[in-house]
């Protein structure tokens, strides 16, 4: 009797650990990303003092995901996409600045990162670098031509203008998906509160810029929800008075005028941003944001050209470490 059980035993054995084993691989979650999610609460407090989510998705996604059966009462509209264009040059502090860059941008939702190297081809050092970045993107070049690279003149042309021609094209056949369009410089620094800003972007939405034009900050003026006015330091007789990271533009805008970029023929130097927005829309259509154009969300730092005076020239470093 006692022998019938025992080999009853072993021979349902094997059968009961396959059962386990294919349960617990069915619950596992899945294995986290290579760079994990916000580290900081992924809530802001509103206006209210309701918390409100920075980013939809995680950590929310998985309990989304519980419940996907459930009938949702009330289903969201599609977030919008941001898309962000990056212009990039090589230099000993570039790895820096997209790191700082990546970080910020991994804490938004639904952020797409246009990056364009000002180079003759994708460097490896940015491909590496965005292959660990944690972000949809999207990695282009295009070189500026040699009579453009001298002091004085506008920065990034025609790599903010490659960034266009692809949302263009990536759009060109389907019906716009809602998004909202800003360029990034690499240098700068940008609150979380500011995607939230330019998320609800109709047309084309502004705001105050931090540390530039000779300022502590720039800013649209606002009276009655309009723009009515800039208060600048320099040029304020420009038709639009702002600083490239002080507006964001809604896709339809993007695509609706596919002819507009960035000049340089009959560009005069600081006017890119004008130029561009003036093929665009108008000052009675601009959308204020960050509580009528009175918070600074963006910051126009720039950083100091780093001291590499004592390089080696000889006797280097036996490994060869990326910067
Ligand atoms: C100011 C504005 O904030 C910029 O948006 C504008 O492009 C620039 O002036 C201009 O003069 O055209 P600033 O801090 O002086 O900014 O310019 P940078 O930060 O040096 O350059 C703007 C962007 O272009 C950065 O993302 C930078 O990486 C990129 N860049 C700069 C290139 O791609 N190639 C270059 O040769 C220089
Ligand atoms: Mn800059």
């Amino acid at each position: 009797m006692k022998s019938v059980l025992f080999s009853r035993f072993f021979i349902l054995l094997p059968w009961i650990l396959i059962v386990i084993i294919m349960l617990d691989v069915d619950t596992r979650r899945p294995a986290l990303p290579l760079t994990p999610r916000p580290y900081f609460s992924p809530y802001a407090v509103s206006r209210g003092g309701a918390r409100v989510p920075l980013r939809r998705g995680s950590p929310g996604r998985d309990a989304a995901k519980r419940n996907e059966s459930r009938p949702r009462p009330h289903p969201e509209p599609p977030l919008p996409t941001i898309y962000a264009i990056t212009p990039t040059y090589s230099r000993p502090v570039q790895k820096a600045e997209l790191t700082r860059l990546a970080n910020t941008f991994r804490q938004v939702a639904q952020l797409h990162w246009i990056l364009v190297e000002d180079a003759v081809a994708r460097s490896e050092l940015v491909s590496r670098f965005l292959a660990r970045a944690g972000l949809p993107n999207t990695h282009l070049h295009v070189p500026t031509p040699r009579r453009y690279k001298r002091p004085g003149l506008p920065r990034a042309t025609e790599q903010r203008n490659a960034g266009l021609a692809w949302l263009r094209q990536r759009h060109q056949h389907q019906r716009a998906q809602p998004g909202v369009l800003f360029f990034a410089d690499d240098d700068n620094t940008y609150s979380l509160e500011l995607f939230q800003e330019m998320r609800t972007t109709r047309k084309v939405s502004v705001w105050p810029v931090g540390l530039v034009g000779g300022r502590r900050y720039e800013r649209p003026l606002v009276e009655n929800g309009k723009v009515v006015g800039w208060y600048t330091g320099w040029r304020a007789d420009r038709p639009f008075a702002i600083d490239m990271a002080g507006f964001a533009v809604s896709l339809q805008v993007i695509l609706s005028n596919p002819k507009a970029v960035f000049k340089r023929r009959g560009s005069q130097p600081g006017m890119q941003e004008s130029d561009f927005l003036k093929q665009i829309t108008t000052v009675e259509e601009l959308e204020p944001k960050a509580s009528n154009c009175t918070k600074v969300l963006v910051w126009h730092t720039r950083t100091e050209k780093v001291n590499l005076a004592n390089e080696p020239k000889y006797l280097l470093d036996t490994v060869k470490i990326e910067v």
